[in-house]
């Protein structure tokens, strides 16, 4: 903490105002650059980007698109030299084809079919590569500026990406596909939003809304038919898929093919109906090591895993670590690993034994961890669940048979290092009736957030029994509330929270994330372009710090150890064009290129020009 008296605020900033143009706005005194956005080079040839024209292979070198989740491995500890993960959630296909779509009535997620209803190899290999996560060293150089720097840990996982399975699931009958007939590997990782960093300094990426990946196409029209372990995630039965449609690609390769999970064999060995099995986990990725193969933590449960958060690393204690899964009325889930945190010889194996559990939210504002564990709270093989691999990749089954409570849509977490309270954001939900409403989802048609935070007693991760607040209700004035009892105001209304972090001086970094189909209208009209505030935990002050271009939301921010350089990421500038406009040739964004350009996700640097902590 700065050398400061208890009432003294964490914010020394002056708030930006509201902002409805296509720019980015800093804080006075404060400025920042561009950096990693999508396309450019990092690894192999180099490729140089080219605007919606590169092929499969060399946006398989280049950055992807969507960024999300990232972090700053520091190399020997510097705040001027580290390796950079990032997640790349999902694509833009108008802007990541731009060249071929040109001129076409295309909407942000509409992809072209060929007359025969084929999809070109090459499109859908640059949009498998466009996703997943980059690894790239970036330095600050001598005029001050920040670069991206070749490196051998230089590194592209992407879609196709060759995966470990680990934990309870590896090798059980669920994983079980032609491409690992022994259950312990797959390809791939698809829709890596949020992430996660472990005690022992390896990266960890979600899959989040994996499931519109896949199709299910001999189940069309017969959905009671639909396994549950598709059905409850909703896999799609459109022939085409819910996204899109890679196992339509024209050559019938195997990469692609998979993505139809349909019974085609006689077995589970000659087709991919458990390829969806494969997806919907935690992956654990080491920076560090450029030949380490990713590997898939089942233990830590199968859903719409929005990231991880990891409690601090207590020498001899259980590792401890939180999930959120995002999509309306889905649970807030907490992993306690069996065996013991020891620096020296703690790696992700110890992530595959432990007890998983899901949260319950009592309205008088206390809470507790149901455990998802064979012959515990009724899992049982005559209630439908055989063992711990079938509770694992049926999580939200599971957890709905054991009574948890039904979240609005839960989002990132974090925890303050120094009060151990874990925050998590819940970011809307507009389904949620009056007679669905609770003390911790407390308002029917969600449109705005609000953000629960936890603590146990003495600051313990591994109790099971935990106390509950709301430090923000979001919304406009009128509507919100904080857990000191003020509303909001012009310098800090904000909706829909979805990214935070909490920095080492306890400083909470929110970050919004107004849907496209909301943005600059209706209810949230009145917060403008999506943005990023910082607030103190102590006092619940909030203050927006920065706002961002059209069509965009902010997710992803990290400082360098010395608080004194901040990446946050703008992932999708212009989709908000309507498919009329792109047509036209609108991109409904500038950003980050200038005048005419095609969107792209990407990152900022944000320094202070006197060269402080960034927000104090
Ligand atoms: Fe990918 Fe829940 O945000
Ligand atoms: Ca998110
Ligand atoms: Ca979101
Ligand atoms: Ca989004």
């Amino acid at each position: 903490l700065a050398q400061s008296t208890a009432i003294d605020s964490l914010l020394g900033f002056k708030p930006v105002p509201v902002s409805t143009g296509d720019t980015v706005v800093v804080p006075e005194g404060y400025r920042f650059q561009v950096l990693g956005a999508w396309g450019e080079p990092i690894a192999g040839d180099m490729p140089a980007f080219r605007p919606g024209a590169n092929t499969g292979a060399e946006q398989a070198m280049q950055i992807g698109m969507h960024h999300d989740g990232i972090h700053f491995f520091p190399l020997d500890g510097s705040s001027e030299d580290g390796l950079i993960a990032v997640n790349h959630e999902y694509i833009e296909p108008r802007f990541l084809h731009a060249e071929k779509y040109k001129g076409l009535e295309l909407d942000s997620s509409a992809v072209v079919y060929d007359a025969d209803g084929k999809r070109d190899d090459d499109d859908v290999l640059k949009e498998v590569a466009a996703h997943g996560v980059s690894i790239y060293r970036t330095s600050k150089q001598p005029d001050g500026t920040w670069a991206i720097v070749a490196d051998p840990r230089n590194r592209r996982i992407h879609g196709l990406t060759e995966m470990e399975i680990g934990g309870p699931v590896r090798g059980s009958a669920h994983v079980v596909t032609k491409f690992s007939p022994d259950g312990t590997k797959t390809r791939g990782t698809l829709n890596n939003c949020a992430h996660g960093v472990t005690p022992w300094n390896t990266y960890m990426a979600a899959e989040e809304n994996w499931a519109g990946y896949f199709a299910n196409t001999d189940k069309i029209d017969q959905k009671p038919d639909l396994p549950r372990e598709h059905a409850r995630y909703g896999v799609s039965t459109d022939p085409r898929g819910g996204r899109y449609g890679w196992h339509l690609a024209r050559s019938g390769a195997d990469e692609y093919a998979r993505f139809d999970a349909s019974t085609k064999g006689a077995s589970a060995t000659e087709d991919y109906r458990n390829e969806p099995n494969t997806f919907g986990w935690m992956v654990e990725i080491d920076p560090f090591d450029p030949n380490s193969m990713p590997v898939k933590r089942t233990a830590l449960g199968r859903f719409a895993h929005e990231g991880v958060v990891f409690a601090p690393a207590v020498e001899g204690a259980p590792v401890v670590c939180y999930s959120g899964d995002d999509a309306r009325f889905e649970y807030i889930y907490k992993f306690v690993s069996d065996g013991v945190f020891i620096l020296a010889q703690t790696d992700g194996s110890i992530l595959d034994t432990g007890t998983l559990y899901v949260a319950k939210f009592n309205d008088d504002g206390t809470g507790e961890w149901l455990a998802l564990a064979p012959g515990r709270n009724g899992l049982t093989p005559a209630n439908g669940f055989a063992d711990l691999a079938d509770i694992l990749v049926n999580t939200r089954l599971a957890a709905d048979f054991v009574g948890a409570t039904k979240m609005d849509r839960p989002e990132w977490g974090t925890i303050d290092p120094n009060s151990s309270e874990v925050y998590f954001t819940l970011t809307n939900n507009s389904r949620r009736t009056q007679a669905q409403v609770d003390a911790v989802n407390p308002r029917a048609e969600n449109n705005y957030g609000q953000i629960v935070r936890w603590r146990y007693a003495n600051g313990d991760h591994t109790k099971n029994a935990f106390e509950w607040d709301l430090f923000v209700i979001a919304g406009t004035p009128r509507q919100s509330a904080t857990f000191a009892g003020q509303t909001l105001t012009d310098d800090n209304t904000f909706a829909c929270p979805d990214g935070i972090w909490c920095d080492q001086n306890s400083r909470l970094w929110i970050q919004t994330d107004i849907g496209e189909d909301a943005q600059l209208k209706g209810p949230t009209a009145s917060m403008g372009q999506n943005a990023m505030l910082a607030a103190d935990p102590r006092t619940g002050e909030i203050r927006r710090f920065l706002t961002g271009p059209n069509g965009q939301e902010v997710t992803g921010v990290i400082s360098t150890p010395d608080g004194k350089a901040m990446f946050v990421n703008f992932q999708h500038p212009g989709a908000t064009a309507t498919a009329e406009r792109f047509a036209a040739g609108d991109m409904g964004s500038q950003w980050p290129d200038g005048p005419g350009s095609v969107p792209r996700s990407f990152t900022i640097v944000i320094t202070r020009e006197d060269g402080g902590v960034i927000g104090a």
